[in-house]
């Protein structure tokens, strides 16, 4: 009964992977920055007629081959520049590709072409992100010299970060998102803006993160809500 099971279930889980190389969909795959990460053929051996080719890039580079009957076993890692020197490995039993201490020059797409009785390819996009810079809570006091009615009971804040990249910075009260604004590829400065009371007793954290990480940094009320330099002026004129 058990092995019935089991093997209802290898026959279920194989069937996606089988239509996936076949329909070659894209397979997105994220990386932190000086990580390794394999790329899979879900092949489980690899036949004396089967060709396997990866292949990285625009410029279509050859960057690893296997050919059995040509004995063939080979990375090329002096193509574009060296960009991939010492960083492939080639698993021999599947032709899996491992590209290891990644950096962002090896971000971007690779293809997997496998020849022999049968023809597939699988294409792979991989996301290479850096270490997340920290963010940073400031008093905003440009904005409440701007003297609306509730600016004496509320304090402006920034949360802010520099050269940030494929990010999102938020503002949380307690587990609950308030705001957030995100940035794609370009590498910019980012900032988000929150008010509280000053008697405000509950948690806020600002949050900035990528697909694979994240990072946060706890308001301290108490600490930042002190008046402005300019308060003192404002409320003498
Ligand atoms: C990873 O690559 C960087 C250059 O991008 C290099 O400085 C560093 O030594 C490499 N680390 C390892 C463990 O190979
Ligand atoms: C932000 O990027 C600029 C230009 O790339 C650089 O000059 C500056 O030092 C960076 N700032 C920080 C805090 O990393
Ligand atoms: C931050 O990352 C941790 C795991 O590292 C995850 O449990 C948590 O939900 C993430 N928080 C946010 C706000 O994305």
């Amino acid at each position: 009964m058990f092995s019935m099971f089991l093997l209802f279930c290898l026959c279920w889980w194989s069937l996606p992977g089988v239509f996936s190389s076949k329909t070659n969909k894209i397979q997105s795959v994220s990386v932190m920055e000086e990580e390794s990460v394999t790329l899979q053929t879900f092949v489980t051996k690899i036949h004396d007629d089967d060709d396997i080719l990866w292949i990285f890039g625009a410029e279509m580079s050859l960057i690893a081959k296997i050919s059995i009957e040509n004995q063939i076993f080979s990375t090329f890692d002096d193509v574009l520049d060296g960009r991939f020197k010492d960083r492939l490995e080639l698993d021999p039993q599947t032709g899996s590709l491992t590209i290891t201490n990644i950096t962002t020059q090896h971000a971007g797409v690779y293809k997997l072409e496998i020849n022999g009785v049968k023809r597939s390819s699988k294409t792979f996009n991989v996301f290479v992100y850096g270490p997340l810079p920290t963010s940073d809570i400031t008093r905003d006091c440009s904005s409440s010299s701007s003297s609306s009615s509730s600016s004496s009971s509320h304090c402006s804040l920034v949360c802010s970060v520099v050269n940030v990249s494929d990010a999102m910075l938020s503002w949380y009260k307690g587990n609950s998102l308030l705001s957030s604004i995100s940035v794609s590829d370009l590498s910019i400065s980012l900032s988000l803006p929150l008010e509280v009371e000053y008697q405000d007793k509950n948690s806020y954290s600002c949050v900035i993160n990528n697909p694979i990480s994240n990072q946060t940094t706890h308001l301290d009320i108490t600490q930042l809500c002190q008046p402005c330099p300019g308060m003192l002026v404002l409320v003498l004129t």
